[in-house]
């Protein structure tokens, strides 16, 4: 090939830079030993939306409540009816304190645990969390199809889940990015998340705080 032909020594504009990361590549990077962590009301997606963003990630996925049932040997009905809630919130608190210690990953919460101050201080230090904001509509509509959660086993579930709803939302608006959780595609709502990590995680060069050049060299 003639070195003098310029046409050759053009760059090839074409496919990706060499040092360009995927989106999903620098989320990971950035979230290193952390988790992502899935807060919210019962019935706001939770486990379904953590489960596909896991996949989309190629992380693994955890759903605290499963973990619950199965260090307790019993369903989460079986452990309220039981033991009562208390006791309940105090084996949730302590199984989230151990899947926080296992990161990366994708943990799906317990509506109620986010509720524990502690729990809630914890997620900050080991993960990134996004609460997934559902209208009492929605929560009523997905919840009535299961009857798994004994707090919603009253005589007005609608009542139930709007003073729930007013009860939890200051504690839920302390997660670091909060979605939409809606009738969508469950694919739009990951796709979501995922511009939100990356906002969050690995904002592009023109988007990140400049670097005090002036006290850093000093
Ligand atoms: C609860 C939510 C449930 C489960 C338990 C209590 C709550 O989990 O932990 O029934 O207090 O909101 P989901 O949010 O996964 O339904």
């Amino acid at each position: 090939m003639p070195l003098g032909n310029m046409n050759h020594a053009m760059p090839d504009t074409t496919g990706p830079a060499p040092n360009t990361l995927s989106r999903e590549a620098e989320i990971l990077a950035a979230l290193g030993k952390r988790l992502i962590v899935l807060v919210g009301m019962m019935g706001a997606g939770k486990s379904t939306i953590g489960r596909r963003l896991a996949a989309r990630l190629n992380l693994p996925f955890v759903d605290a409540d499963t973990e619950i049932e199965a260090a307790a040997g019993m369903t989460i009905p079986e452990i309220f009816e039981l033991h009562g809630e208390p006791h309940f919130r105090d084996g949730e608190a302590r199984v989230i304190a151990r899947l926080l210690e296992a990161g990366p990953g994708v943990l799906a919460t317990g509506g109620g645990s986010f509720m524990r101050e502690e729990t809630r201080r914890r997620i900050a230090e080991k993960a990134v969390s996004i609460w997934l904001k559902a209208d009492p509509d929605i929560i009523l509509r997905r919840v009535k199809r299961r009857a798994d959660r004994p707090l919603l086993q009253t005589a007005d579930p609608a009542a139930t889940v709007s003073r729930l709803l007013s009860e939890r939302e200051p504690a839920y608006q302390h997660a670091d990015l909060t979605i939409a959780s809606r009738d969508i595609p469950h694919d739009k709502i990951v796709e979501e998340c995922i511009e939100a990590l990356q906002a969050r995680l690995a904002p592009a060069a023109d988007e990140r705080p400049a670097i005090d050049t002036v006290s850093a060299a000093r």
